[in-house]
């Protein structure tokens, strides 16, 4: 069977946009580092927030040398720590960010990077970020899930404090 040139050529770039298609939506699943919220953060009751342990007192707890773990509540309309007063974090650690709501699902999004997650009500949500040290020393906090009428409001800080200036005070123990 003889097939003409320019078949051949269509045929080979319609081949490529499939393998292509194909590509990039599995980067997009599982390249870029994207992965649905699941059982690895753990489960709380989203009525008793204020009884666990950390989400009863939120904020950063040291965790090991230059580990740290943060706790932050949210809900409508704002992250606790975050809106109120901004969380703390030393420079040139590991950070993990533990984050629940009490009420409807929220988004917590570090503005500018790529940490970014859904927080939904009776999970929760973790994401580990590397805070460098002389890197930016303020970056906001985005709730990018429609919450309710002051969801475009609903916003935080996160302060990186320089290692000098970092002390245990500034620590939840
Ligand atoms: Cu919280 Cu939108």
């Amino acid at each position: 069977m003889e097939i003409h040139r320019y078949e051949k050529i269509w045929l080979a770039g319609a081949l490529l946009l499939i393998v292509g298609f194909i590509a990039t939506v599995s980067y997009g699943a599982v390249g870029a580092g994207i992965a649905m919220v699941d059982d690895e953060g753990g489960q709380i009751d989203p009525n008793a927030v204020e009884e666990h342990p950390k989400f009863g007192e939120p904020g950063t707890y040291a965790d090991g040398p230059n580990e740290y773990d943060v706790y932050v509540v949210a809900y409508q309309f704002g992250f606790e720590p975050g809106t109120q007063e901004p969380i703390r974090v030393p420079a040139g650690s590991e950070v993990t960010f533990h984050v629940t709501s009490r009420d409807v699902v929220h988004g917590f999004e570090v503005v500018g990077t790529n940490a970014n997650t859904m927080v939904i009500p009776g999970q929760i949500s973790t994401i580990t970020v590397q805070f460098e040290e002389g890197s930016e020393d303020k970056y906001g906090l985005l709730c990018n899930e429609y919450c309710g009428s002051a969801h475009h409001a609903m916003e935080g800080r996160i302060e990186v404090v320089p290692q000098s200036q970092w002390n245990e005070s500034m620590e939840v123990n």
